[in-house]
């Protein structure tokens, strides 16, 4: 199965040694299932809500990874009560493709119950950027990498960190390195990203009593 251009980029974006990987909110599994080809880690777990799905993904698994080098486990579980105290080692967990406020939700969880762990989080929101990258601040991650990619005409932040700031850079609430552009194709890409997030931040400031002033001029300072 190929992936997408985004599941790509997020795909790439794992380059450390982990012990475990975890394709939250997994769907089909095809991140997780690329993970595993390329056994990018001892254990790759695979994690939705949906019942069915994770019925799916384990037969798949057991009919085209059955001898793997890398182990493999589903889970049918929530998120936000992903077992990782369970397991030794350094964990990756990876959630895309879901909004930036379930999101939130999810890492404020799994950091109140696993505040001790060093984890690392690989992440790609369809929206809310800006609430998502507060969020970590607040919980003073470290900024590990993050890229701009456009896929389909559609823009996403993939954002990797770690839940201790030690030897990483801090997070900005509007992102750095996603401005940085080294081809004019990328450039393109980054201007446009701006202006429309720049035109959506006006319009919800128009429509609504919130003061976005402070958003609205953070980006400002990208243009
Ligand atoms: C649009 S898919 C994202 C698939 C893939 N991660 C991607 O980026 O393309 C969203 C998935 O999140 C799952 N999901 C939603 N809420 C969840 C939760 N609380 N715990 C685990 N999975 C959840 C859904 O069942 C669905 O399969």
């Amino acid at each position: 199965m190929k992936l997408s251009k985004r599941l790509q980029h997020i795909e790439q974006m794992v380059t450390a040694d982990y012990s475990h990987i975890w394709d939250c909110c997994c769907d089909h599994g095809f991140l997780g299932a690329s993970l595993l080809s390329r056994q990018a880690a001892k254990n790759i777990h695979f994690v939705d809500i949906v019942p069915e799905l994770i019925t799916t993904i384990e037969s798949k698994l057991q009919q085209f990874y059955p001898h793997s080098l890398s182990d493999w486990k589903t889970h049918c579980l929530d998120v936000a009560k992903l077992p990782l105290q369970q397991y030794q080692g350094k964990h990756l967990v990876i959630i895309a493709g879901i909004g930036g406020d379930l999101m939130i939700k999810f890492i404020n969880d799994l950091y109140q119950k696993h505040h001790k762990m060093n984890i690392d989080f690989l992440l790609c929101p369809v929206n809310q950027q800006f609430a998502l990258r507060e969020k970590l601040i607040a919980l003073k991650f470290g900024l590990k990498n993050e890229i701009l990619v456009e896929d389909n005409r559609r823009y996403y932040e993939i954002i990797l960190v770690s839940s201790t700031s030690d030897a990483n850079r801090t997070i900005s609430p509007v992102g750095h390195d996603i401005w940085q552009s080294v081809t004019a194709e990328q450039a393109s890409v980054v201007k446009q990203y701006l202006d429309k997030t720049l035109k959506h931040y006006n319009r919800v400031q128009q429509g609504s009593a919130k003061h976005l002033d402070y958003i609205i001029s953070a980006y400002n300072s990208k243009v």
